[in-house]
């Protein structure tokens, strides 16, 4: 990313909610297919999700102590913000994390996955899947959770994903923003003025090595209960 002399870079994006993001979006296009697909491609169907949870869960945790601009309080905005964002009237601060607006497509897009692999848990389809879940709930929940995930949840996230996409391909080529990079590589040109208020995301090794330990006790915790009860 090439910046002007009156901009410097700023780490946005740490390591461990860069690859949380190419992964999450690997493991849900990946059940979107494998689930589509059906027969023997539903075993990975059921991996893919299990590892959805683990990253869900990860970014939860990744939310109260990751970095500066991951963490759920720096886009936690009030719905006066997002109008007056959407007036014209944001802050220099906005455009650093998710700003107010992209923050919306966020929370979005965390609460309907959570909805989807918990509703994929009680899922059965009456012929060979059955989630781990199903002979813990009632037939009419699991019958509400199956026809949730097969349907609604299903097109609500394919209508996300694409709104999210627009968005970021919106702010790339009407608003020459380019926010794909920092996603991938970490940092943000930001204005040299602005920029030593604003704080960076934490992106050492301790930080690393931290993150890779709580997604690896996640990932077991994840791998325990699929062995147990599933
Ligand atoms: C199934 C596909 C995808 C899913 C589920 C997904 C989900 C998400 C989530 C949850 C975040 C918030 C990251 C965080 O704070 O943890 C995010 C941010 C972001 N995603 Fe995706 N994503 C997908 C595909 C893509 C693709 C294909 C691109 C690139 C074209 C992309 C570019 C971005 C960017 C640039 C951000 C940061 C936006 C900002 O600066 O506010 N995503 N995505």
């Amino acid at each position: 990313m090439t910046t002007c002399m009156n901009e410097r870079l700023l780490r946005v994006w740490d390591l461990p909610t860069r690859v949380f993001h190419w992964l999450l979006a690997f493991c849900v296009v990946s059940s979107l297919i494998s689930g589509q697909v059906g027969g023997d491609a539903m075993e990975w169907h059921f991996r893919l999700g299990y590892c959805i949870i683990a990253l869900l869960l990860f970014r939860v945790v990744w939310g109260f102590v990751g970095g500066h601009w991951s963490r759920f309080k720096q886009f936690f905005y009030s719905p006066l913000t997002i109008i007056r964002y959407l007036r014209g009237q944001g802050k220099p601060e906005h455009e650093v994390g998710h700003n107010p607006l992209g923050s919306l497509s966020v929370w979005g897009l965390l609460f309907i996955l959570i909805a989807q692999v918990s509703t994929g848990l009680m899922s059965d389809d009456d012929i060979a899947s059955q989630g781990p879940l199903v002979k813990f709930v009632s037939a009419v929940t699991s019958g509400l959770a199956t026809s949730y995930h097969k349907h609604w949840g299903k097109w609500i996230i394919i209508l996300l994903v694409c709104l999210h996409v627009a968005a970021i391909l919106f702010y790339l080529f009407k608003k020459n923003q380019n926010l794909i990079t920092p996603m991938l590589k970490g940092d943000k040109p930001i204005d040299a003025g602005a920029s030593h208020a604003l704080p960076s995301s934490k992106d050492q090794l301790a930080q690393r090595i931290a993150a890779l330990v709580i997604f690896a006790v996640i990932a077991l915790g994840v791998a325990y209960a699929v062995q147990h009860f599933g």
